[in-house]
This record gives C-alpha cells, structure tokens and sequence, in this order.
C-alpha cells in the first residue's frame, strides 16, 4: 500500500506545526513559492512570510506574502540566522543549481530551524516519464489528458524541469548533511497524477496504475515505482569540523560536473 498525498501533507504539517508551537512569530521564507501554500494556516496566519519567485505572474498572484520578490533562489542571498522556516515545495526540480539554492537555505536558516522540501521522485514512473519527455509533451499532456486549457501559459503549470542529480532524495540528503541539514522526515508517497489520470480518462488510469504495479513487481524489490513525490524536512543542526571538510570536497565535485552552468546575480529585484 502506498502513501497518498494527503496523509504525506497531513504528516508534513503535523511535524512543522508542532516544531513551530512555541515561536510566537516565525519567519517563513517561501523558496519559488509562486502563489499559494501547503504549509500549516495556523502556522502561516501568525508568520511573517517572504515570497521570492522567479515568475513576476505568479508573484502578483500571491496574496498571503508579508514581502514579495522577484528573483531567483539560486542566487538570492539572506542574511544568516533570517528564517524559522524555509519552505521549497515542487521547485527544485526546475532548477539548474539546486544545490546552490540549498547551500542559500542553509546559511539563511536559524539554529535548528526547518527547511521543507517536496519534489517529484525521479525514481519512479512519473519521474522518469517526465525526465526523458520533452517540455512541449508535458504540455500537451496537461492540455490534452488532464484537461488543463492554459496548461504551458506564463505562470500556469507545467513549468519546464531539469532533474539535476540532487533531486534525488537520497543524494539531496547526502548533499544536505554537511551543510549542517538533518533529516527528520522522509516520506514517500503516491503521484496525485494516478488519482488525475483516473478521473479524466478511467481506462488510461487503470492501464497506467496496473502497469506500474507489475513493473513494481517484476523489477524493483525496495523501490515503489508509483512513489512519484516525497516530501523531506530537515532540521538545521551544529557542524563538527570533519563535516566542514566534506561540504568543501562536495561543493568542488558538483561544481566539475556542471562546470558551465552560470547564473545572473543580478536578478532578485523587490517586487
Ligand atoms: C510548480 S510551482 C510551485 C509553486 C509553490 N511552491 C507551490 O507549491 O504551489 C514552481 C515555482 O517555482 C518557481 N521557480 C522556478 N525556478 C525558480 C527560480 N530559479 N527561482 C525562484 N523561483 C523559481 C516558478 O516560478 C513557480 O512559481
């Protein structure tokens, strides 16, 4: 049986809220957090809340952010010790340098605050469709199967993705440990996409589901093929001097295997 959605947001916003119990006002930083929230209404109702996305449309549309930017996570810089909270749902996936944004989380954050981070797995069906499928397929995908008429607009669904390697929930965690990021949930969970799919075109979902039933019974032992999300809460911790040495030896591998990626630091204009 897997996980749904719901119950892997209902085990997200349990954690987070009780963590948050005793700060009287947290500072939340939405990292791409485009217009709406998954995070706890009793958490976000008493926060000051900062917005920063790369999408001006999107950034109109949010009605809920204390401030609201305009730029890239990858190079946006806070001050150390900002945040509470920082919350990167559904977008490091579309990211050329996730670990460039995570190392921003990291320093941004406060001792033993949270950082929440919900992707798509791309170890599972849906993630791998979605790796090796081009842009205009998504598209159509959404316009076509599900039904989305503006699917592909500017600021609609579905934005283009990169699946850099630390996308992977295992090596993100990886990524994380020596920036001083801990680990206190991972979860799993079902791709709403079966839930979609059913409902639009029954035969298509039953197909689908089906099919990743046996391949999840033909090839993978540990892997559940139909997990296409997870959701992972990290909880920033001290550094010992020898995890110092690793995040320096990691940072330079990454580095060499996307050894042209650039980004603009200019970008990260307050809306
Ligand atoms: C799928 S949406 C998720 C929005 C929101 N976090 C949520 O859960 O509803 C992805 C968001 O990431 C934003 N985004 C993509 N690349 C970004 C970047 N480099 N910097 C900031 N935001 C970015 C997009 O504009 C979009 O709003």
């Amino acid at each position: 049986m897997s996980l749904k959605r719901e119950s892997a947001l209902q085990h997200l916003r349990d954690l987070v809220t009780q963590k948050l119990e005793h700060t009287n006002k947290p500072r939340i930083y939405e990292a791409g957090g485009g217009s709406t929230s998954i995070l706890p209404e009793q958490c976000l109702e008493r926060a000051e809340i900062v917005v920063v996305d790369i999408d001006p449309q999107q950034i109109a549309a949010n009605d809920y952010a204390t401030t609201k930017v305009v730029g890239d996570i990858q190079v946006h810089q806070f001050p150390k010790n900002s945040f509470d909270l920082i919350c990167c749902y559904n977008v490091i996936e579309h990211l050329d340098r996730p670990d460039r944004a995570i190392q921003r989380f990291s320093e941004a954050l406060n001792p033993s605050g949270l950082l929440v981070v919900g992707a798509p797995n791309p170890r599972s069906f849906t993630g791998f469709i979605t790796k090796f499928t081009p842009h205009w397929f998504h598209v159509w995908y959404y316009r076509r199967v599900l039904g989305c008429e503006e699917a592909g607009m500017p600021g609609r669904v579905p934005f283009p993705v990169v699946y850099h390697p630390i996308v992977n929930p295992a090596a993100l965690m990886k990524f994380a440990r020596p920036l001083g990021l801990k680990p206190i949930l991972h979860l799993e969970y079902e791709s709403s996409t079966f839930n979609l799919l059913m409902a639009r075109s029954p035969f298509l979902g039953r197909f689908v589901y089906g099919f990743t039933g046996l391949l999840n019974r033909l090839f993978t032992k540990e892997t559940n093929l139909r997990n296409g999300d997870y959701h992972i809460i990290f909880e920033k911790c001290d550094l010992s001097s020898e995890d110092q040495v690793e995040v320096t030896s990691q940072r330079l591998s990454l580095r060499s295997r996307h050894p042209h990626s650039q980004l603009d630091p200019t970008k990260g204009v307050a809306a």
